[in-house]
């Protein structure tokens, strides 16, 4: 890899716009709004990177968790759907032929709910580990379905994924000995790398010789690793500069959050998604009280710097969620002359999309301030999903 920096990495922006108090008012709070405009300008920006770098680009869904924006991904190119959980695959091989399960199914009905999925999709399951293996392995045969598998291999994550060349070898001389299963290739995971795009490249280097390492173990083995799936939101933008890397998965840069931005992985105004919340409450002095707290944000850290709290304001980032109870959430108006009033609406943006989202059982889309169309987060939850839904692309 060589030393340059990403070239798409986007800057910051915090520009305060005028606040709407009466933002959609016919809507109940808290509901979760997606600007179509900037998903849309998300999703074609990183199709747009992909093609370009001829990455097979397989955004996880975890982020969104809806047949509908999965459809969106792949009227622009993504070559199918990752996913974490059972009901994620489930949900999503509706709205995708080529599912990449990115979480070892262990124990014998998690192993037989993904054979299932292998019945109708292909499918490919990431793992590091003997009982992984044998597991999908027994549930495939007994199905009389085949599932692909990658190796998970840890390039400084410290999560999962074995940490040997040597055991990425034994697993993958097994997987060919099995039935139900066959050898595809590794998947890494580069989420220890958190920090400002420009700030990335002495640990992309270091994971470029790790990854290293373990290609060349297998290719010494004579067991080709025809995918090569690593990827991320934070990383995204320098994903051509990993040697070897054949697909990239990042679910954050669909709706991006306050950690995205503050790290300078997007700008302030590609946050895609918020929370409509209205003002319940001002009667304590220098706060308003609203009524999303951390069952509609999360209460995920801030990773990235700046002023802690839960989320922060859409339209003045330097207001945020400072506190919060289940249904309550304190904005903090010390640092602002902003007095909003009860009744007052204002959008937050959680640190943290992805768990936000599947607090929620619906989506709201807007354009130019109006609602346009609603869908359902499908496979939030975990037991197994009710038949596929209708699916309708972007128009
Ligand atoms: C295995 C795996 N792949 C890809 C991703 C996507 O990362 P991001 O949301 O930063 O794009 C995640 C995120 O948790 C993950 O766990």
């Amino acid at each position: 890899m060589s030393g340059q920096s990403g070239p798409l990495a986007p800057g910051r922006a915090t520009t305060a716009a005028p606040a709407d108090p009466d933002i959609l008012p016919a809507l109940e709070t808290p509901v979760p709004l997606v600007d179509l405009d900037r998903l849309e300008r998300n999703l074609d920006r990183v199709a747009g990177y992909a093609a370009e770098h001829g990455l097979r680009l397989r955004p996880h869904t975890k982020t969104h968790k809806s047949p509908r924006v999965l459809a969106a991904q792949i009227a622009r190119g993504a070559v199918g759907a990752t996913v974490a959980t059972r009901r994620e695959a489930e949900v999503m091989a509706s709205a995708a032929d080529d599912v990449l399960l990115a979480y070892p199914a262990v124990g014998r009905a998690h192993a037989a709910r993904a054979a299932a999925v292998a019945g109708r999709v292909r499918l490919t399951v990431a793992l590091d580990s003997r009982r992984a293996l044998d597991d999908l392995s027994d549930a495939c045969a007994a199905a009389g379905h085949e599932a692909g598998v990658l190796v998970e291999v840890d390039v400084g994550m410290g999560r999962c994924g074995v940490g040997e060349p040597r055991a990425a070898v034994e697993l993958a001389r097994r997987t060919a000995d099995l039935d139900g299963v066959r050898f595809d290739g590794v998947l890494f995971y580069p989420g220890h790398i958190r920090q400002p795009p420009a700030e990335q490249m002495e640990d992309l280097d270091a994971l470029d010789a790790r990854l290293e390492e373990f290609l060349a173990a297998l290719g010494d083995a004579g067991l080709e690793a025809g995918t090569v799936s690593g990827g991320s939101t934070p990383t995204l933008f320098s994903s051509h500069l990993v040697g070897g890397q054949t697909e990239i998965r990042p679910g954050t840069y669909v709706y991006n959050d306050r950690t995205t931005a503050a790290i300078g992985a997007c700008a302030w105004d590609d946050c895609a998604y918020t929370v409509l919340a209205t003002v319940i409450s001002t009667a304590v002095a220098g706060q308003a009280v609203v009524d999303a707290g951390s069952k509609a944000l999360g209460r995920e850290p801030l990773r990235g710097g700046g002023e802690a709290g839960l989320g922060a304001l859409l339209d003045r980032p330097d207001v945020v969620v400072a506190r919060a109870s289940e249904e309550h959430g304190i904005l903090d108006l010390p640092s602002t002359d902003w007095r909003p009033a009860v009744g007052d609406r204002v959008r937050i943006v959680p640190n943290h999309v992805c768990v936000s989202v599947a607090l929620h059982e619906e989506v709201v889309g807007v354009r130019d301030g109006n609602e346009v169309e609603r869908w359902r987060v499908e496979a939030r939850g975990r037991g197994p999903a009710a038949p596929p839904g209708e699916v309708r692309p972007i128009v």
